[in-house]
């Protein structure tokens, strides 16, 4: 049986900052507001010509680099993208195979906002598995700034852009095998967080839709709620289910958006200091690349090692959810 290794990681963030400071003077908040509620300080945005699928490609390169797989040898992409280069088609994986110059590849995108990338995970471990793929691009890419209400100060202070990419590639090595991927959905929380608009739910011809075009919508105060209740008991039931405890992980690395989530759940799994990945001050909250960005950081700062264990966790609209229990697996 073919197993699936997390080979690489790769990820990339536009030049341009946008800090607390500046959006104070864009809406009414202040740092001190935004640092206390979400523990964001800055948040990185892409410029106008440069797109979704162009932070993807950045992202997906290193990777590529990194995982020692030729070019040619790649046989799926999967993006997952909230905020694709065109609404319904093509794809943004379709586009970003044609950017890296990749011939023949099967490429689509997912919608699973904030959980995407454990979502796209969890398709290329399947497609490895049963022997139908062996090489899979997994990216997880956002320009959110392109889909964000800068005079909502209940959102524009939490999202920003970047992407974030991983190899996923057949092994026959159980020991480097991707250990076990939880996801889930409860659609009866839709209307938490939602792009109400310019869809075929929408009325062609409403003023809201003309206005508010694709702007993200959220109950924060709710979500923030299901979002700690959610991920605590997805975690628990992802280490029960594998017998391993919080002990057990080297990295934990929970989707970026509010940093008292990411503590009640760490708290709730008695993890240490150490082994929280941290990124949310620097990135915000760039949904579906979240993820990956953090397994970059941790990476370029010479903090993952072969054979470390990841555990993975997302929360996002949809309502969506997932866990991951991930070796890092580089090629020797
Ligand atoms: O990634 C996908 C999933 N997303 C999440 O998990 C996000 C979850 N939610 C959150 O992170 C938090 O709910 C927020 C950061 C969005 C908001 O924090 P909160 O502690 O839940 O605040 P709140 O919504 O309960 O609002 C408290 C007060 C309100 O004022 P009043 O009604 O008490 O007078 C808000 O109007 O804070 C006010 N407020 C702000 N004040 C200054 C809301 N946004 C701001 C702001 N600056 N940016």
């Amino acid at each position: 049986m073919a197993y699936a290794a997390f080979r690489s990681i790769g990820a990339y963030a536009p030049e341009k900052i946008l800090t607390n400071e500046e959006l104070s003077h864009m809406v009414d908040t202040t740092d001190e507001w935004i640092t206390k509620r979400t523990g964001i300080k800055e948040r990185h945005i892409a410029s106008e010509d440069e797109f979704t699928s162009d932070l993807g490609v950045k992202a997906a390169q290193k990777a590529i680099e990194r995982s020692g797989i030729a070019l040619e040898d790649i046989d799926m992409i999967i993006t997952a993208t909230i905020s694709p280069d065109y609404f319904c088609m093509p794809s943004t994986a379709t586009i970003i195979s044609a950017k890296l110059g990749l011939k023949n590849v099967t490429a689509f995108d997912i919608s699973a906002a904030c959980t995407g990338f454990v979502y796209i995970l969890s398709i290329a471990k399947a497609f490895i598995e049963s022997g139908m793929k062996k090489n899979v691009l997994i990216i997880g890419a956002e320009k959110l700034s392109s889909i964000t209400d800068y005079t909502d100060r209940g959102t524009c202070i939490l999202f920003g852009d970047g992407a974030g990419a991983a190899m996923i590639c057949a092994t026959d090595d159980k020991n480097e095998a991707i250990i076990d991927i939880h996801t889930g959905a409860d659609g009866e929380y839709a209307d938490l967080l939602m792009t109400p608009n310019g869809g075929s739910g929408s009325a062609h011809d409403s003023l809201e839709a003309e206005a508010g075009s694709c702007f993200m919508q959220m109950k924060g105060n709710e979500t923030f709620k299901v979002a700690v209740r959610t991920l605590t008991k997805d975690v628990k039931e992802i280490l029960a289910d594998n017998d391993l405890t919080g002990e057990d992980i080297v990295h934990f690395v929970p989707h970026q958006a509010n940093l008292r989530i990411i503590k009640a759940v760490g708290d709730a799994l008695k993890m240490k200091e150490g082994q929280v990945v941290l990124t949310v001050a620097k990135y915000g909250n760039t949904s579906g690349a979240s993820i990956p960005m953090a397994i970059n950081d941790i990476y370029e700062a010479g903090e993952l090692k072969a054979g470390e264990l990841m555990l993975l966790d997302a929360f996002g609209g949809g309502l969506t959810w997932g866990s991951a229990l991930v070796p890092f697996s580089p090629k020797s």
